[in-house]
């Protein structure tokens, strides 16, 4: 059962990450991801895929909301939200790629949230420790 405080929280985080989807640049792929970040210091950073034509410098939508985070003096976080779906249109949901769990386990701690959603009313919620165990870390 969350509290009435994450409950809001994870309503705003999904809404913001459903607005990112238009402003996803996806042209090759079509597939169209958004996510919002929630910082320690309350502030939520946003962010979309962007692709790119030699595929390789393309950036996923978290990766994408947690370098503006970090680029702006934000190192701790608390949750995300994530969507996506083929041109924008979101009936499943949508985990984040290993590249993406391990920027998340850079920043991170283990009760970190990740949220999925499909919807307004349904969805997923897993702990960093859930999925990236075992994570690679130097400190
Ligand atoms: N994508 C994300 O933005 N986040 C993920 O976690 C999975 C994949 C993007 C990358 C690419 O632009 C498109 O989805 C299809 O792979």
């Amino acid at each position: 059962m969350k509290n009435k405080n994450e409950q809001t929280n994870t309503e705003e985080l999904v809404k913001k990450a459903m607005k990112m989807l238009e402003f996803s640049y996806a042209p090759y792929s079509n597939f169209h991801v958004g996510a919002a970040l929630l910082g320690t210091n309350n502030k939520i950073y946003t962010g979309c895929n962007i692709e790119n034509a030699a595929y390789g410098p393309s950036n996923c939508a978290e990766r994408t909301a947690f370098f503006k985070a970090v680029s702006e003096g934000c190192k701790e976080f608390r949750a995300i939200a994530i969507v996506g779906g083929p041109k924008g249109i979101v009936s499943d949901y949508c985990p984040p790629c290993g590249v993406c769990r391990q920027v998340m386990a850079e920043f991170c701690t283990r009760d970190f949230k990740i949220i999925l959603a499909k919807s307004m009313t349904e969805q997923k919620i897993f702990t960093l420790e859930e999925l990236l165990p075992q994570s690679f870390s130097l400190q």
